[in-house]
């Protein structure tokens, strides 16, 4: 049996490879070793290998819509300044001066055309350029070179649908390829109206003293945990019907790079009205399906992804749920970033959408059902954060890690279904725990090669 103890004897380099050798034989084993979680040697190889490598969505479109416009957004534990230039360009920008290196940008968001460094005042355009600096003459006999000196700059950055999604490695593939068959449905979440969503306001940004990695392979592919973790917002009566349905009613879309959603089977169980999510009849009639193959439209009647993530730490959400109490459910869309800060700490950021076409009852409607059940206050939310806390409490106990503990990931074997038209693989039931597999084959992959470009 594995003994904590001796791998820590070694240097970190040697530690995370032969931590990588134990997890692939636990994959293999359907198992996984409690000590991935929480552990800072395993959060220090993450963020090299994995956040400065892959592609980690930054902003919506619907953020930064006017020159100058900018927010601030973390790529693993690095602050980007997410700005819109003067042309309509999207700069994603390290927040370090080149000077002496402290933030340039203090404020969330905001509008400006220009961003000085509070210490000594070097001046940089929101593309990032260098443009100027006190006293420029007696310091620096009047030039720096203005593309030498501006802010580092991502050197990949691109969108889906009005998401923006940022990559530190330059040899990276392009954003559609690391997305691959995922893209395909990203197409039907985001693309049902050439408009496209919009937010509804600033992400909620809260601490969760939890591992990022619970709230990814959460989404996933886990509709197992609703029937148990969220079995009191029936209890309560918070929500019609009854949450333990939500298990056997759930199927999956596996997609290649660690990428996969559950659908649910929202037609069969709640009736007609639930074909597309259960937008109303207002929403539904402006939909253009022109632009989706017969494989998506017959999905998103029938089994809609519900929930999903996007490896590393993009996770979407739509499902139908009460705004008010004693309303009828209606679909929300919810959008979650699982952003490291420290080993076994994230900080969960969540943002609602609508479809900017929308009534605007409809989008007051969709941002109350989101809140409702997901968001800092959300009834989910609150179930789903305090049973992932305990997992990274249990990465930390020195008897799991004396044992050298394996988790359980090894749920019956189910097959894909032969007639699937679409890019991946469905699956017509959840059970199996193949979606949380792939994203740990995936983290197992980027951990041992350093990440997507190489
Ligand atoms: S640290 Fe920014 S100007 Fe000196
Ligand atoms: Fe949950």
């Amino acid at each position: 049996m594995f003994k904590y103890n001796e791998v820590h004897k070694g240097d970190e380099v040697s530690y995370i490879e032969a931590l990588c050798d134990r997890v692939e034989r636990s994959l293999d084993e359907g198992l996984l070793p409690v000590d991935v979680f929480s552990d800072e040697k395993v959060f220090r190889a993450e963020m090299e290998r994995i956040f400065t490598r892959t592609w980690v969505f930054v902003a919506h479109d619907s953020e930064i819509p006017n020159s100058g416009d900018y927010v601030l957004r973390k790529i693993g534990l690095d602050q980007v300044i997410v700005t819109r230039d003067p042309k309509g360009g999207v700069n994603v920008l390290l927040n370090h001066c080149r000077h002496r290196g402290t933030e340039v940008c203090h404020q969330d968001r905001g509008n400006a055309s220009h961003f000085k460094c509070p210490y000594h005042g070097w001046i940089y355009k929101n593309n990032g350029d260098f443009v100027g600096a006190p006293d420029m003459r007696q310091a620096y006999g009047g030039r720096l070179d203005a593309k030498e000196w501006g802010l580092l700059r991502a050197p990949k950055v691109d969108s889906i649908h009005g998401f923006i999604f940022a990559c530190l490695d330059e040899n990276a593939p392009s954003l559609r390829d690391y997305l691959g068959g995922a893209a395909w449905m990203l197409d039907c979440i985001f693309n049902l109206h050439p408009d496209g969503m919009e937010v509804l306001g600033p992400p909620e940004r809260f601490i969760v003293r939890a591992d990022w990695k619970s709230g990814a392979e959460n989404f996933c592919g886990d509709a197992y945990h609703v029937g148990t973790a969220h079995y009191s917002a029936t209890l309560s009566g918070l929500i019609p019907g009854d949450v333990r349905e939500t298990g056997p009613n759930a199927r999956g879309y596996k997609f290649d790079g660690g990428h996969s959603f559950i659908g649910h089977a929202l037609h069969d169980w709640f009736g007609p009205p639930f074909a597309f999510w259960g937008y109303p009849p207002e929403v539904q009639e402006q939909f253009d399906l022109s632009r989706f193959d017969a494989q998506q439209i017959e999905m998103m009647k029938k089994v809609p992804p519900t929930i999903g993530t996007i490896f590393p730490n993009f996770s979407f959400l739509r499902f139908p749920q009460p705004a008010r109490s004693g309303e009828f459910p209606m679909a929300f869309t919810n959008i979650r970033m699982w952003q490291p800060s420290a080993p076994g700490v994230m900080e969960l950021w969540v943002w609602e959408f609508d479809w900017k076409c929308a009534p605007q009852r409809h989008k007051d409607d969709s941002y109350l059902a989101g809140q409702f059940g997901f968001g800092a206050g959300g009834i989910f939310e609150q179930d789903d954060t305090a049973v992932w806390e305990g997992i990274a409490r249990a990465a930390t106990s020195p008897w799991n890690r004396r044992l050298g503990t394996q988790l359980h990931y090894g749920q019956l074997r189910v097959e894909p279904d032969p007639d699937w038209k679409g890019p991946g693989e469905y699956y017509p039931s959840i059970y199996g725990e193949y979606c949380q597999e792939a994203f740990w084959r995936r983290w197992l992959d980027d951990m041992r090669k350093g990440g997507a470009g190489q």
